[in-house]
């Protein structure tokens, strides 16, 4: 079976394990739905501070996006029942939102995906809450960058596991442990589709990029090291070892010489601080 299908904007796609590509015609929407992803998460950005409630933020969220004329995806989706994911220090991903507070020296993602017009739009970012250690920024800052390595290597030609080690070689420059349990994913009409996009991988292996490809890069860097473990609610995963843990997520298409990323902050609030 080939690997990849190219796919016409009005099909019904399944999630049959064939990498999706795009026409040029699906980017439009995808533009809209991570224009909008990045818009939510730019409107965040002064709502985080100290004292606020998880909870608040996610109703934040939900208004945003049903006032941008999308549905939250994550509201109902296997079952979770929120319109993002907040994780908060050594919670690595899809933290729940919760009447909990956000304290002074706080790190945490927040992860929204709007669904509009039948495209996901799927991105996340951290904020700093207060006054935030030097070794905590400094996580944060590399997360950041090893994103922004791995999108360096988002060109047709180029591998799939050339972004996985354009990331991996950054964070373990720093010493840094790279989550292997959660991925990115191909994404467009669906949320979670195939390939899946590892971040620690060696060059010149995996699938090849092409263009029409739509996949989110999501790195989840720990402090310490990389092994996660689930907490008993069934979604929150934190480090084995309670260490930092720092992710930022873009969803991008392969274009014809090189990527397009959906996700871009229109205010330029790529990562904190954000005054
Ligand atoms: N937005 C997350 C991702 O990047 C998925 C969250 S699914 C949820 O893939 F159900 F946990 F919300
Ligand atoms: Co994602
Ligand atoms: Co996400």
């Amino acid at each position: 079976m080939n690997q990849y299908q190219t796919v016409t904007d009005d099909e019904t796609v399944l999630r049959d394990g064939t990498i999706k590509l795009h026409r040029p015609e699906a980017f439009e929407g995808m533009r809209r739905a991570g224009r909008l992803a990045a818009e939510i998460l730019d409107e965040l950005a002064p709502l985080v501070q100290p004292g606020v409630t998880t909870a608040a933020l996610d109703d934040a969220v939900r208004q945003m996006t049903l006032d941008g004329g999308a549905l939250p995806a994550t509201l109902g989706y296997r079952g979770y029942a929120h319109s993002c994911c907040i994780s908060i220090n050594h919670v690595v991903c899809h933290g729940i939102p919760s009447e909990k507070t956000i304290k002074d020296g706080d790190i945490l993602n927040i992860d929204v995906t709007p669904l509009l017009d039948g495209w996901h739009g799927d991105s996340s970012r951290m904020y700093l809450a207060g006054d935030v250690p030097l070794k905590a920024r400094r996580l944060v800052d590399v997360t950041y960058e090893c994103l922004m390595l791995g999108i360096e290597q988002a060109r047709p030609g180029k591998r799939l596991g050339d972004i996985g080690a354009a990331i991996q070689r950054h964070a373990e420059a720093h010493r840094y442990g790279i989550v292997r349990e959660f991925c990115g994913h191909g994404l467009g009409r669906l949320f979670h589709d195939a390939p899946e996009v590892i971040h620690a991988a060696r060059p010149g292996t995996g699938p090849e990029l092409k263009p029409g490809m739509f996949f989110t890069i999501e790195p989840m860097i720990n402090l310490g090291k990389p092994p996660v473990k689930l907490l008993s609610d069934g979604w929150t995963a934190v480090t084995r070892d309670k260490s930092l843990s720092a992710q930022f997520e873009h969803s991008i298409a392969i274009t014809e010489d090189g990527c397009e990323i959906f996700t871009l902050s229109p205010k330029g609030l790529h990562k904190p601080p954000y005054e």
